[in-house]
């Protein structure tokens, strides 16, 4: 079975959006853990401008794991080290940008990487790294001591002629680096099908879409067709 994680950042963009209290993105977390979801992830950005500090200790204490997304930094790694998340997701972050616009570079931020990843494993911190398909960026991920690898499927999401193929290629790389495969970004019921067959795929973690089908269909019911559709022969 792969693991559908779901973002609920969203929920949150939506309750900012007028300053009120409503939409809680925790309740979402609830009816989304309560329709298949296997774990939550939310990203506390930099900017606060959707997840916010208040919202992580009340999804932590919900029943599915918590994946904490984070920039690497050290006001984030303090705050995970005292949150202790099951998971952290290290991501590329600019205040600019609109959402998370590529992997993390990780071949080039060694140095900056190595001594954060330690102190989130010594905490007890599962660490995942948010990165390209890319062979040198796999092979650093391992060199660093990360047990899991997300790849950013946003090109593959906007049509970009190879992206598949090269996500196979990652995902082969990724098996023989001996690390846990994720993958996300961009993802909705009508491209999600063949990322599903990625060999060795454990989990996907998927937003925007689902908070946008949300307002069609419900979230519960948004929740449950993805899960079915990661999931079918
Ligand atoms: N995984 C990571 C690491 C992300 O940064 C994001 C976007 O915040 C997602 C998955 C989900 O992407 P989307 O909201 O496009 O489904």
């Amino acid at each position: 079975m792969i693991r559908l994680g779901v973002n609920i950042d969203h929920v949150a963009t939506l309750r900012n959006a007028r300053g009120d209290a409503y939409p809680d993105p925790v309740d979402a977390a609830k009816l989304a853990i309560q329709w298949g979801a296997d774990g939550i992830t939310a990203h506390l950005r930099e900017d606060r401008r959707h997840i916010r500090d208040a919202d992580m200790p009340r999804l932590k204490a919900l029943t599915a794991p918590l994946n904490f997304e984070m920039a690497a930094t050290a006001e984030m790694v303090r705050i995970a080290c005292l949150l202790r998340p099951h998971a952290c997701c290290l991501v590329p972050e600019k205040r600019a940008e609109v959402t998370t616009e590529g992997g993390l570079d990780v071949a080039g931020h060694k140095e900056i990487l190595a001594p954060k990843i330690a102190r989130l494993r010594d905490a007890g911190i599962r660490v995942s790294l948010f990165i390209d398909p890319d062979t040198k960026q796999i092979e650093t991920a391992a060199e660093l001591g990360a047990p899991v690898v997300e790849l950013h499927t946003g090109a593959y999401a906007h049509g970009k002629g190879g992206e598949l193929e090269r996500l196979h290629h990652a995902a082969g790389t990724v098996a023989d680096c001996g690390l846990e495969l994720h993958a996300g970004h961009g993802l909705t019921y009508d491209n999600v099908p063949p990322i599903a067959k990625l060999p060795g795929l454990a989990e996907l973690n998927i937003g925007h879409f689902l908070i946008s089908e949300a307002v069609f269909s419900g979230l519960g019911p948004a929740v449950r067709k993805m899960k079915y559709l990661i999931n079918c022969p």
